[in-house]
């Protein structure tokens, strides 16, 4: 029986992947590099994602407030992305992973949004994990957004996680995090392996969440 059919969970998980510069300045190397490991690890967590139950994920690839960073930065991150969407399209599509972005598109080069839309239509038809990717991303400008346009921001999360000891949410899904339950770890991104993803939802699922109501017990 395909794994997608003996799923009974379909998680909406969000990542922060934090720490990337950290990892690189550990080791010596520039920035760059950091940001490179990180996206070999989001490579290995959308492998694992649907077979550990998770049927969204959303990341946080690129915030409103990230083009503070030195333009060099900004240019190399962006670069990044396009060349991730070069290279991976054909990998998710067999993978059958749905790619989609959230965030604004009117700041981004056009190149970049040129392929964040031919990525999104080549993806479409991915059925066994949905990958949001935030870029140029503010969860203030989308609540403002959804409320002029009357449409609620999006999914539910139910475990957001956040790595390199980090403990915020920097603007990140703040409508959708209303309910999730937040997992930090001190490991920088790169570091994070699909066995961290499994003590994540392990722990996650050892939670009682009860949306405001009493604890079971209490019934
Ligand atoms: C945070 O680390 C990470 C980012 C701002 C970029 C996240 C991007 C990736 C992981 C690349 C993968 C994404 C896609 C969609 C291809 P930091 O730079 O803030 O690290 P620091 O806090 O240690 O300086």
């Amino acid at each position: 029986m395909p794994s997608s059919l003996q799923r009974k969970e379909m998680l909406h998980v969000a990542a922060i992947m934090d720490g990337n510069g950290r990892w690189a300045r550990a080791r010596g190397l520039p920035r760059r590099e950091g940001h490179r490991a990180g996206i070999e690890a989001l490579r290995r967590i959308v492998k694992a994602a649907p077979d550990a139950g998770i049927g969204t994920l959303t990341v946080h690839a690129f915030s409103a407030a990230n083009w503070k960073r030195p333009p060099e930065e900004v240019a190399d991150l962006l670069k990044l992305f396009e060349q991730y969407l070069d290279s991976e399209t054909e990998a998710l599509v067999a993978d059958g992973v749905r790619l989609s972005f959230i965030g604004r598109r009117d700041r981004l080069p056009e190149n970049l949004v040129a392929e964040m839309t031919r990525t999104e239509a080549v993806t479409e038809w991915g059925d066994a994990l949905t990958l949001r990717v935030a870029l140029d991303y503010s969860a203030r400008e989308a609540i403002v957004a959804a409320v002029k346009s009357g449409v609620t921001p999006g999914p539910d999360v139910d475990l957001l996680i956040r790595t390199s000891g980090e403990q915020r949410l920097s603007d990140f899904l703040l409508w959708e995090c209303a309910y999730a339950e937040l997992y930090f770890i001190e490991k920088n991104w790169p570091d994070f392996a699909a066995t961290d993803l499994t003590a994540a939802l392990t722990a996650f699922r050892a939670r009682e969440r009860r949306f405001g109501a009493l604890a079971q017990a209490a019934e």
